[in-house]
Parts: structure tokens; sequence; C-alpha cells
């Protein structure tokens, strides 16, 4: 992997200019006025319905998944007082100085720590944001090498988070065994116990935000995603039917996407849909992906119950998921895909 500088320094010692490697290809810039699309707004959830078992909220999650591959959901149970209490932490990590943030720095080889978003080649466009990526679930798995332990509450404000998050994939593992025509528990015996990593995410303001991207477009590798995002300021933008349209942040909610896992599970029912991030001239923005994947040693591929025969055809070979997520990183080495890294 390639060294590349703090973007949140770059714009505190010059918050005019752009560097050249920043700039995307024309193809590839946000138009501002596609904000405007945000009126468009993605699907809603009641998650207290569904773990109620009512029916027609999780005949809504099913067209979500189908037609979305993205939406919000409330009434989620991650305390707000914990939702809040996590956006500080953030931050207060990235409010540090750079010295002590690279303490936790990423090393080559390693996915946790603090740096960029994957850099795989030196001609490569960089993304308009610094991130720290830490493994949270199952506990054991935890590097506290990455942590900052001396910020005070961080570790007790990311444990309660991801626990509290962690209810919420369950949850949401269990109605996509349903609506995979399973068990409740299916997935868990078919995969396991779910594992979870969190990556939070620090877009510094751009004087040009028409020409970066905070983070270019790719689909999460994960089997979902759960985004805590700011309140006040839309900066996910989701693909849908070839349109780019700006995720409305409602206040207090999630943001959930299903992920490749997912769609190679349901045989493309569901799908993983490409998205991005972009940057604003008014006010740094922050965000919180906690990706739920599965262990690397599982074999994913399309359930019996998504296909039928003829009907409907395998999409997708089987796969070990650690495989899965090589083959993804080599495509976007060789820029042939969007990727992400779980
Ligand atoms: C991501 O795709 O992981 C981040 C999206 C965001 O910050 O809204
Ligand atoms: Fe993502």
């Amino acid at each position: 992997s390639f060294l590349v500088p703090s973007v949140q320094e770059i714009v505190r010692n010059d918050s005019q200019s752009v560097p050249e490697r920043y700039i995307q290809e024309q193809k590839d810039r946000p138009l501002i006025s596609e904000n405007l699309l945000a009126s468009l707004e993605i699907p809603v959830i009641d998650f207290s319905l569904l773990a109620k078992g009512d029916e027609d909220e999780i005949q809504k999650l099913d067209l979500a998944c189908k037609e979305w591959g993205f939406f919000q959901i409330i009434n989620h149970g991650v305390r707000e007082e914990v939702l809040n209490k996590m956006k500080a932490s953030v931050a207060a990590f990235f409010e540090l100085p750079l010295e002590e943030k690279n303490k936790y720095a990423k090393a080559a080889n390693e996915i946790q720590g603090y740096g960029q978003n994957f850099v795989v080649s030196e001609d490569q466009k960089l993304d308009w944001s610094d991130m720290i990526y830490l493994i949270t679930v199952p506990p054991e798995n935890r590097n506290f090498k990455f942590w900052p332990l001396t910020l005070p509450g961080f570790k007790e404000t990311v444990e309660a988070y991801s626990s509290e998050v962690q209810k919420v994939a369950e949850e949401m593992y269990g109605n996509l065994s349903l609506l995979m025509g399973i068990d409740r528990d299916g997935l868990k015996k078919l995969q396991g116990e779910l594992k979870q990593g969190i990556r939070m995410n620090y877009y510094p303001v751009c004087s040009r935000p028409d020409l970066v991207l905070g983070i270019s477009s790719h689909s999460d590798g994960s089997l979902f995603t759960l985004l805590l995002q700011d309140d006040d300021i839309t900066g996910l933008q989701i693909k849908h039917k070839e349109t780019w349209i700006g995720v409305k942040p409602i206040p207090n909610s999630l943001v959930v996407n299903i992920g490749d896992a997912t769609e190679i599970l349901s045989n493309g029912k569901y799908k993983s849909i490409e998205h991005r991030a972009c940057t604003n001239e008014k006010k740094p923005r922050m965000s919180v992906a906690t990706f739920v994947f599965p262990d690397d040693e599982v074999e994913i591929g399309p359930l019996e119950s998504m296909m039928n025969g003829s009907y409907l055809p395998r999409l997708y070979r089987n796969i070990k998921y650690v495989d899965y997520i090589r083959q993804k990183f080599r495509r976007k080495m060789e820029g042939k895909a969007h990727t992400d890294f779980v």
C-alpha cells in the first residue's frame, strides 16, 4: 500500500487549493445540483415493528432490499445517548493532533488503524477523507494497539455502540433469513455468528466539492452495513436506477445497506448498491460505518431456497468469504470494479 497525506492536514495548511490527485475525472465528479434529488427519499423501516414480527413491515423490508438496497431505520433500539456519545468520540479522535493520531496508524498489510481509504496505486485518484477502522466483534478480536485508549471515554463509547448496534444487526440477520425462505436463525446456523468492524470517516470541508469525492463509488463487501451520520448534512449518495440521489439523514436513524455477501446469498434478489460520499464547503462531516460480515472461512453462495431449478438459476458461484474479499481488492487494483474493503 502507498502512504498518502491526511486530508485534514492538507486543509489545515491550505484551505483553498485542491491538489491534483484529488480531482476526479469529469465522469466521476458529483454535480452539486444532484443534491436536489435528495427529495426522492429512500424507504424508512420501523425496526421495532420487525422485532414484533409485523407482516406489513417485513414486506416493506423485502421491497426496500429488492428495489433500493438502501433504507433508513427508526426505533432501532440504539439509545440516543449512545449515538451522541459515539459522534462526540469520533469528533474528539479526529481533533487530536496528527502526531497523536499517527500512533494508531494503519501499517502496510493491515486493515485496522488510522489512515486513508484503500490506496492501491500511485496514480489512483484519492478520496477527500481520513478514517480509522477497528475490528469490534467478536470482542477477543479487538486489537487495542489501534484504539486511542488515552482519549477519555473513547473505548467505553465504542464498546457500548458496538454492542447496541450488534443487536440491530442480529435482528436484521434474522429478518433476512425469513425473507430468504429459511428459519429466523437459518443464516446463523449456516454461517455462524456475525462479525463486526467499525469504520469512522472524517470528511474535511472542501473549497471545491464539485471536483472531489469524500469516498469514491463502491459497493460494500459485507453482509450489510449500518451507517450513523450527522443529522444536518447530506453527504451520502446512492445510485438508484442509474441516477445518483442524496440520502437526507433522519435524526437518530441509521442507514442500512445490503452488501455483496447478501446479494450473493439471495441469488441477486437483494442488491448491493453503489454509493459514494460527497463533501461540502461549510462543515466537516463525520460518519460511522459498521460492517457486518461472516467469518473468513464461511462459504457464501446462493441459498437453496433462493434457487429454484431453471426458474431461478444460480447467478453466483460459491466462494469462501475471505477469497471473495481478496478478489474484490484485486479487481479494484486492476481498475475493474468499485469496492469497499469488507
Ligand atoms: C461508506 O460508504 O462507507 C461511507 C458513506 C458515508 O460516509 O456516508
Ligand atoms: Fe460503503
